[in-house]
């Protein structure tokens, strides 16, 4: 495997390099958008996935057929990564879903004018970041984890691949008001009450569900079934890329995991960072922590 373990620079932001390269990161830059594509943007550990295997059920309306078959990343593949035109090619689902965890800076641009849906997702931080953490120690094209006080440093400066969340957060939902077409939504609303949060997309998406869909929907994108789904629990990875005997992608699935990491310190520490940084935000904190 080529470059597992070297990152590509682009706008300043690290992208894992077996996957993106600056043509491929350039070319998703110029992605022209269609007025009836749905678009999944997170921040990396904010459940993508999740939303991956939400977005199939609403557009399947609850058949597990397409989940159960089709691997995610083909069925809602990465708009930056380089096998993005291939799964294109190949797997050509009406209407296209495309994932990305480009920032608003970068992608705004190409969405500039596009009547394409999008659905931000994003999670508390705290979550994020311990998430994220427990990820890099089975992930082989990251970086060896460092110790997580270490590890908490560089995503608060914004060093760790995908950039700084801080930047993400502020740019996606500073479209909120502006950009019609965009949905925000979070881990905790999914956690909380999955059967809104499904019925809250499919309104988004304009794919009316009856009771027994959004049911159906539910059953099948409860962690549970996700964990036991390969085409959507990342187990068909080659264990040279993801270390599956150190842990597993579906990990925990949890709201306030970060309490397990954060010592009355950190939290602290994290709470001056996070106030600091969130000053030029209007966004209100809307992450439900329990
Ligand atoms: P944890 O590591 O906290 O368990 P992403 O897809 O953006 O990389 O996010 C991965 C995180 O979402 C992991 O969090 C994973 O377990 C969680 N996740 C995925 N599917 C989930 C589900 N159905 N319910 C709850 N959490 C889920």
């Amino acid at each position: 495997m080529a470059r597992l373990d070297v990152a590509e620079t682009f706008h300043g932001i690290l992208f894992p390099g077996h996957l993106h390269t600056q043509d491929s990161l350039q070319l998703a830059l110029k992605f022209p958008f269609q007025d009836t594509d749905i678009v999944i943007v997170s921040y990396p550990k904010s459940g993508t996935t999740w939303m991956q295997e939400i977005v199939t059920f609403i557009s399947s309306r609850g058949d597990p057929h397409v989940s159960q078959t089709v691997p995610n990343w083909a069925r809602a593949p990465w708009l930056e990564q380089i096998y993005f035109p291939a799964i294109q090619a190949t797997y050509n689902s009406t209407p296209r879903v495309i994932t990305t965890h480009l920032p608003h800076h970068l992608l705004g641009p190409a969405l500039q004018g596009s009547k394409a849906k999008v659905i931000y997702v994003s999670r508390n931080p705290k979550d994020v970041v311990v998430s994220f953490f427990h990820f890099h120690k089975i992930a082989n094209f990251f970086p060896e984890a460092d110790s997580f006080p270490e590890f908490l440093n560089r995503f608060l400066e914004g060093k760790l691949h995908y950039g700084s969340w801080f930047d993400h957060i502020k740019g996606w939902t500073g479209q909120i008001g502006t950009m019609n077409n965009l949905l925000h939504i979070t881990y905790e609303d999914m956690s909380l009450d999955l059967h809104g949060a499904i019925q809250k997309v499919s309104s988004h998406l304009e794919i009316p569900l009856l009771e027994e869909e959004v049911s159906n929907c539910v059953k099948h994108c409860i962690f549970s079934s996700m964990k036991d789904n390969k085409m959507a629990n990342y187990t068909l990875i080659d264990e040279e890329i993801i270390n599956h005997g150190k842990g597993s992608f579906m990990r925990n699935g949890k709201i306030g995991d970060w309490k397990n990491m954060f010592t009355e310190e950190l939290n602290q520490y994290f709470q001056s960072i996070f106030e600091a940084k969130m000053k030029d935000c209007t966004l209100e904190y809307v992450w439900e922590e329990q």
